[in-house]
């Protein structure tokens, strides 16, 4: 009898143990603080997977660059150190080129076109090109449209941006683009720039108003002008190493999880594109919105050649002939 229940309360114990084992934490990496349209993005990541999964996934933030830059976490899922991360388009091109025709500037009219672009067979076939590169591309998510901050002066055309420091991403479109319109790029990752601004070492740096107001930027910068260069797509990845250890129908679950995460950003992107402009002025900054584009997008023409070299101009015409 003593046996039988000690045999009874080990099979137990080891059901218990197998169960709690089976339950896997999923760390979902960021650069922004969780009330951001990120940390909003991943938290629907989160509580999806977990819903459908019925608990066998369970999920945590980790935000604002704990595991560094975002170039850092992209290679971490190649490496299998993350799990998933939302991330920019803007280092995502150091690793799959293909890519930096999404962050080409002036390239993209409004949000509609930007996300008929990626929620169509454009997009698709991106995000193909990226599991061909140790990377699961689960779905396009949004970062916005970026604009110049700096601590220096009204930025209206490009010769005010002549000779001021701009933190660029780490994204080589970009630094041309810039070089091109009269500043000097300087790229740096995200966790580094505030410090960087505060004591002076860059000038100014450039990003959607989401990420102007979820990192406070009116604490070290005057001025905002709203030239919505480029528009910057995010995406959600995920490790090839996770992914290929599920079976379809898990892997069903964080693809799902993953279009809920991009549902979620966006419509915060669409709240702060509405709200985030009254923000600024509340907090000080002068925000310049007479600009004329024209000679901005001339000058940043030039740019368009990183691309274009490697892989011609049919996709950016296919984008652009996007309704
Ligand atoms: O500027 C960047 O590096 C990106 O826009 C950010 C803020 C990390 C969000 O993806």
């Amino acid at each position: 009898m003593k046996h039988t229940l000690f045999a009874v309360a080990s099979t137990i114990a080891v059901i218990g143990a197998s169960t709690a084992q089976a339950e896997r934490n999923i760390v979902v990496g960021h650069a922004l603080s969780p009330t951001s349209h990120y940390g909003i993005g991943a938290q629907a990541f989160i509580d999806t997977l977990t819903e459908l999964s019925g608990g066998e996934f369970t999920g945590s933030q980790a935000p604002a660059g704990q595991l560094g830059g975002e170039r850092d976490m992209i290679e971490g899922l190649q490496i299998g150190s993350m799990d998933v991360v939302v991330t920019s388009t803007g280092p995502l091109g150091n690793f799959v080129p293909e890519v930096y025709a999404l962050d080409l500037p002036f390239l993209f009219r409004d949000y509609d076109h930007a996300r008929a672009v990626l929620d169509g067979d454009i997009g698709q076939e991106l995000l193909a090109k990226i599991d061909e590169n140790q990377l699961v591309g689960l779905a396009w998510s949004e970062n916005g449209f970026r604009h110049v901050t700096n601590s220096q002066r009204p930025v209206r055309t490009p010769a005010d941006l002549d000779g001021l420091k701009l933190r660029t991403m780490e994204n080589r479109v970009h630094m041309e683009a810039f070089s091109q319109m009269g500043a000097a790029p300087t790229p740096m990752a995200f966790p580094e720039l505030f410090t960087a601004l505060q004591q002076g070492v860059v000038d100014g740096q450039e990003n959607p108003v989401t990420v102007i107001t979820a990192s406070k930027f009116w604490e070290v910068q005057g001025y905002v002008s709203l030239t919505g260069h480029v528009y910057s797509p995010a995406i959600v990845l995920a490790s090839p190493i996770l992914l290929d250890g599920l079976t379809d129908e898990q892997r069903g679950w964080f693809y799902e999880a993953a279009k809920a995460s991009s549902v979620a950003t966006r419509t915060e992107v669409n709240r702060l594109e509405e709200a985030g402009v009254a923000l600024l002025r509340e907090n000080g900054m002068e925000v310049i919105t007479d600009i004329d584009k024209a000679p901005f997008a001339e000058l940043a023409q030039s740019s368009y050649s990183v691309y274009t070299d490697q892989y011609g101009t049919e996709l950016v015409e296919r984008i652009q002939a996007v309704e």
